[in-house]
């Protein structure tokens, strides 16, 4: 079969231009010719395969260029890699590898297209197409990788014990790939998986978030997350996900599950938001339920504190998986910790203070905050599901009502301690933040518009009421 279209771009053409003046064989492998195949749209990443020198025909294509472009080159690897019209070229001799027990770093040997192919991690990233000018576009393809394909399966070349075991990242990979593309994993590729979980050991933290940030990205990532779970995976790097799961039982009090609930979260929210940081949020809502879970007989179970206590957790599992220490995590953590607020509000009609109260602490988290309680409604009664959504409808109209009215969003105090300071001809004290809170509280109450005049009125009268002597009058 020939897949000439799929190489329209000019840089095909010179790759094999340069190839042939060295007097080898090239191909484009892996990614690119899936995600052609797949047409999920153009790619960043070409992968080329030499039959030879790797980095010496990145360097001749480099030099055909008419940008001639910088050649990183990776020597302990073999590799090579350039930059050209915003897409990223990585240029590798076929090899044959093996390697190490305990790093994922290969022994390298030159190879044939076929050692290469072998050594890649799924049939459908094996698939080849040839640049060579008398084959150009001509696919490879000896593990039936577009049957594959066809069929929705992600299968190893090799045995699944040598490949996985070879690099045990592609554990995570093959379930990533089975979520993007909603692909099913061959059996005997998940009972390796399970059997050599223990592998994922070796791999660092970065390049499990990476995965890990993919298989948030999909469209239904609670398919991936079966998975990680399933194979014994995901207690490794998630072991908070993992202790939600199963239901316990006293004197015929169950409470839910709460692994299963959050991956309907998450779900949930996949179909509302494409922002990742609040897919982690509804991932991690729940986390403080395990260590705060309590049987109550007057009540039966209970998560007093999760919230708080799952905010703390979200700072120590950021730091752990090396993930981003920043206003991203402060993000989430604020999320998990205000998490069950308007879920309260959402039981009832909420009254103006309430929300006023909500859209003041949240700030300009408000909406992510709603779109996560949103998604957190997983109850299957059907007028309890529809109560709580009429009701957020109506949380939702009023944060827009009140935030025009009052401005509480990212509230300034009308009356600066400076202003106070002033009136009573005060030095710093207590009697400043007494004032202060007085007025604020009024504002959230709804007792007094947020506005200068009224709440510097209301700042005499409290300023009397504490003893204190406005010189002015
Ligand atoms: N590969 C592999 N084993 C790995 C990583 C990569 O065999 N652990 C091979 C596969 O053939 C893969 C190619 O290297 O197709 C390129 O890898 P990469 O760029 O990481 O992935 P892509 O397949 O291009 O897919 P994506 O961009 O979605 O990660």
């Amino acid at each position: 079969m020939n897949y000439k279209e799929a190489l329209q771009h000019s840089i095909f053409k010179i790759i094999s231009q340069s190839a042939e003046e060295l007097q080898l064989d090239s191909f484009v492998i892996g990614g690119f010719v899936r995600d052609f195949l797949l047409k999920r749209g153009h790619a960043k990443d070409i992968d080329i395969v030499a039959i030879g020198d790797g980095i010496k025909l990145a360097k001749q294509v480099a030099k055909n260029l008419p940008d001639k472009p910088k050649v990183q080159v990776f020597k302990t690897y073999g590799t090579a890699m350039l930059r050209h019209d915003d897409i990223e070229i990585e240029f590798v001799g076929a090899r044959k590898e093996s390697y190490t027990e305990d790093s994922r770093n290969p022994f390298v040997e030159n190879g044939t297209l076929e050692d290469d192919q072998n050594r890649r991690d799924f049939t459908i990233n094996a698939l080849a197409l040839n640049l060579s000018k008398d084959s150009f576009g001509e696919l490879l393809d000896p593990f039936k990788g577009i049957e594959d394909l066809e069929n929705k399966i992600i299968k190893t070349p090799l045995a699944p014990d040598i490949t996985y075991s070879d690099d045990p990242l592609r554990m995570l990979r093959a379930i990533r790939f089975a979520t993007q593309l909603d692909f099913t994993i061959e059996e005997k590729s998940l009972e390796a998986i399970s059997n050599n979980s223990h592998r994922i050991e070796i791999i660092t933290n970065e390049r499990i978030v990476t995965e890990l940030n993919k298989i948030l990205e999909s469209k239904k990532p609670s398919k991936g997350f079966l998975l990680l779970e399933k194979a014994g995976l995901l207690q490794y790097f998630l072991p908070e996900i993992t202790d939600l799961k199963g239901i316990d039982e006293v004197e015929g009090q169950r409470h839910k599950d709460n692994f299963y609930h959050t991956l309907e979260v998450v779900d949930n929210i996949s179909k509302k938001t494409n922002n990742l940081w609040l897919r982690w949020a509804a991932l991690l809502h729940d986390i403080g339920k395990a260590p705060t879970k309590k049987f109550n007989k007057k009540v039966g179970w209970t998560f007093h504190g999760h919230e708080f206590e799952g905010s703390k957790m979200v700072y120590k599992l950021f730091k752990r998986l090396k993930m981003p220490l920043n206003d991203k995590m402060k993000f989430v953590q604020k999320m998990v910790f205000m998490s069950s607020r308007p879920i309260v509000l959402a039981d009832d009609i909420a009254t103006d203070s309430a929300v006023r109260r909500l859209v003041f602490d949240a700030g300009d988290y408000v909406d992510d905050l709603m779109t996560l309680c949103e998604a957190d409604i997983t109850t299957k009664n059907p007028k309890k599901f529809n109560k709580y959504h009429n009701n957020f409808k109506i949380v939702r109209d009023k944060i827009i009502e009140v935030e025009e009215r009052d401005h509480v969003r990212n509230f300034q105090p009308p009356v600066s301690g400076e202003e106070i300071m002033a009136a009573f001809n005060l030095k710093p004290s207590r009697e400043i933040g007494i004032i202060k809170e007085t007025i604020k509280e009024a504002i959230l109450e709804g007792d007094i518009p947020n506005e200068y005049d009224a709440a510097y009125k209301l700042m005499l009268e409290k300023g009397k009421k504490l003893g204190l002597i406005n010189e002015k009058g």
